[in-house]
């Protein structure tokens, strides 16, 4: 091999050598993570999160953080949420929000695809059942969760929680299950009847909770 190309491959030999050298290096000395606005938080997966717990994925959540996604309201009445509603307010609120997509009445807007949420009471053993938050839902919470998390449809989880009382209240007494004078809040949640609440049962395969 002639000088000239022994010294051309270890050259190129070096620069490999030092190109991997200075990667190497720029990893270990990378600048300390910036923080978060002024909060003393670290920003995700900066090297003091990597030799955490979790390998430096994903940041631990805060209280508050959790607690904003954790609304879910059991059949038990279980996450109700302080707070307090009539129908008279619901009525306001239901014709301002939500009669757009489920009519004045209550009967749902076809164009719209918002579906009725009333009546149908006894229809569900006949040949054409009507499927309605009167007719078929067993329990109330269900009402409060799905509103309170998932309407107004364009503008979810806007609602209050005094709102959300209101609005249970409201479809609750024009479907005749409760009386429209009900204070509606965590307690009285719990007197509440569906007339379907019997039309379910427990799935009796092993391997379902
Ligand atoms: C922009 C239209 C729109 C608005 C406004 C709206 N909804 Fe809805 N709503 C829908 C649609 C569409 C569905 C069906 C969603 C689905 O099945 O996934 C629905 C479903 C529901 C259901 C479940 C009905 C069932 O039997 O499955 C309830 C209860 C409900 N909405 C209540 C409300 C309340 C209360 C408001 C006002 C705060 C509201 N909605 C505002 C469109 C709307």
């Amino acid at each position: 091999m002639s000088t000239h190309k022994t010294l051309l491959i270890s050259g190129m030999f070096l620069l490999v050598v030092h190109g991997a050298t200075q990667a190497q290096e720029k990893r270990i000395v990378a600048d300390p993570p910036a923080l978060v606005g002024d909060s003393e938080e670290l920003m995700p997966g900066s090297p003091a999160e990597v030799s955490g717990e979790n390998g430096g994925f994903g940041v631990v959540a805060t209280a508050e953080e959790i607690a904003s996604i954790d609304i879910d309201v059991t059949p038990g009445g279980a996450g109700l949420p302080a707070g307090s509603g009539t129908h008279a307010i619901g009525a306001e609120i239901y014709e301002a929000k939500c009669s757009v997509c489920h009519s004045p009445d209550l009967q749902g807007v076809a164009v719209l695809g918002g579906p009725r949420l009333i009546g149908g009471r006894g229809s569900l053993a006949s040949d054409k059942p009507i499927k309605t938050v009167e007719s078929y839902w067993p329990q109330a919470s269900t009402l409060f969760d799905y509103v309170n998390r998932a309407m107004p449809l364009t503008l979810p989880g806007s609602l209050t929680a005094d709102e959300v009382y209101s609005l249970t209240a409201f479809i609750l007494g024009e479907a005749d299950i409760v009386d429209t004078a009900m204070i509606l809040d965590k307690d009285s949640f719990a007197e509440i009847v569906m007339p379907n609440a019997e039309g379910f049962y427990a799935d009796p395969r092993p391997d379902t909770p």
